[in-house]
């Protein structure tokens, strides 16, 4: 198949992404150049977190954690979005912005936490404990959020879950790592989802200490998504924005590193002159801590979702708005949170 593929006429199923053996793809600085210039043509903006390929971080608009990803998103005047992140995230610019084209170079995109929470699971808890307000963490899917009363990231979840009212219990969901440290933090009682982050949940705590002690001019951050024993033994927590920021701005030279490999690329540029050390995981012959699922995007699959505007991020109009709501008043308690 060549490049003047008309995919609108073709059977071609869009599953997931497009099959990069059925088209001739540009390589190397030409495919660089071609994603440039379909991103004009198109006017288009791309978004990248920061765990997203060293590449596709190098060539987006914007690079943010999820609170400013889907500030961006929100705010875009461009007429089509490249989210290059996760499912949920590219969902969630969706709901925010519903004119845009939004497009997701490979929907196969998953998260460990958003598949593993429904909206079902959630009424179900909520008719458990009924003068409950329910808490979620953004990394769920849009019917999740429907059922939430707010919804939280990493970067303002501290901040939301203080201004929520005394007299009412917490359902969190659906990350109990997150939520038990929130529950820590802000002295809140909460009732924890059971739910992890297949990459933070893998650090090993004896190999960190091990590192520690090897190290003793280190200090260790931490995602507040990694378990207990490691948040115990971190310095610092926080979202992956802070994480970059405390590299940065802190005196101290040299930083373990929990959380996911792609975030070093960036704090590599911010503190160039620093030693990072990733954070080691259980599994001896793996010390990388890869999420499978943010490393599904390439620049080849960018390439084609720009050019053929697929596959494309759809939803009901009735579940966008009933997701929109817990969405909006977390924009709404966090607008002070950078
Ligand atoms: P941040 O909101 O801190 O960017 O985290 C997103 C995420 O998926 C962490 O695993
Ligand atoms: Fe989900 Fe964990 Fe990957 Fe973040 S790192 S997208 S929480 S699986």
């Amino acid at each position: 198949m060549n490049e003047n593929f008309n995919i609108a006429k073709s059977n071609l199923p869009v599953k997931g992404f497009l099959d990069l053996k059925d088209f001739l793809i540009p390589e190397g600085e030409e495919l660089k150049k071609a994603i440039l210039e379909l991103k004009k043509e198109k006017n288009a903006v791309i978004l990248a977190h920061y765990y997203q390929p060293a590449e596709i971080q190098d060539i987006a608009d914007f690079l943010g954690d999820s609170l400013q990803l889907a500030r961006q998103a929100k705010e875009t005047n461009a007429d089509m979005i490249a989210f290059c992140g996760v499912h949920f995230m590219a969902e969630a610019a969706k709901i925010l912005n519903p004119t845009k084209k939004v497009v997701l170079p490979d929907t196969l995109a998953g998260c460990s936490l958003a598949d593993n929470c429904s909206g079902e699971g959630l009424r179900e808890m909520r008719a458990k404990y009924p003068n409950s307000l329910v808490a979620t963490y953004i990394n769920c899917n849009a019917e999740t959020k429907a059922e939430s009363d707010v919804i939280v990231t990493s970067s303002n979840a501290e901040t939301i879950i203080n201004s929520l009212p005394n007299d009412r219990p917490i359902i969190f969901a659906p990350d109990k790592n997150l939520g038990r440290y929130l529950s820590k933090k802000t002295g809140r009682e909460m009732i924890l989802w059971d739910g992890s982050c297949i990459v933070h949940e893998a650090f090993s705590m004896e190999r960190i200490a091990k590192q520690m002690a090897e190290n003793p001019d280190a200090k260790l951050i931490a995602h507040p998504e990694s378990e207990k024993p490691v948040l115990d033994l971190a310095h610092f927590i926080g979202s992956t924005s802070a994480l970059l920021n405390y590299v940065e701005k802190d005196d101290c030279q040299k930083f373990i590193i929990a959380t996911e490999d792609g975030i070093l690329h960036e704090m590599k540029k911010r503190a160039p002159h620093k030693t990072l050390i990733p954070a080691l995981v259980t599994d001896e012959s793996c010390n990388c801590s890869e999420c499978f699922f943010m490393k599904r995007n390439t620049l080849e699959k960018l390439y084609l979702c720009l050019k053929y505007e697929l596959p494309e991020i759809t939803m009901d109009e009735e579940l966008r708005l009933k997701a929109l709501k817990p969405i909006e008043l977390m924009m709404e308690l966090s607008k002070n949170v950078k």
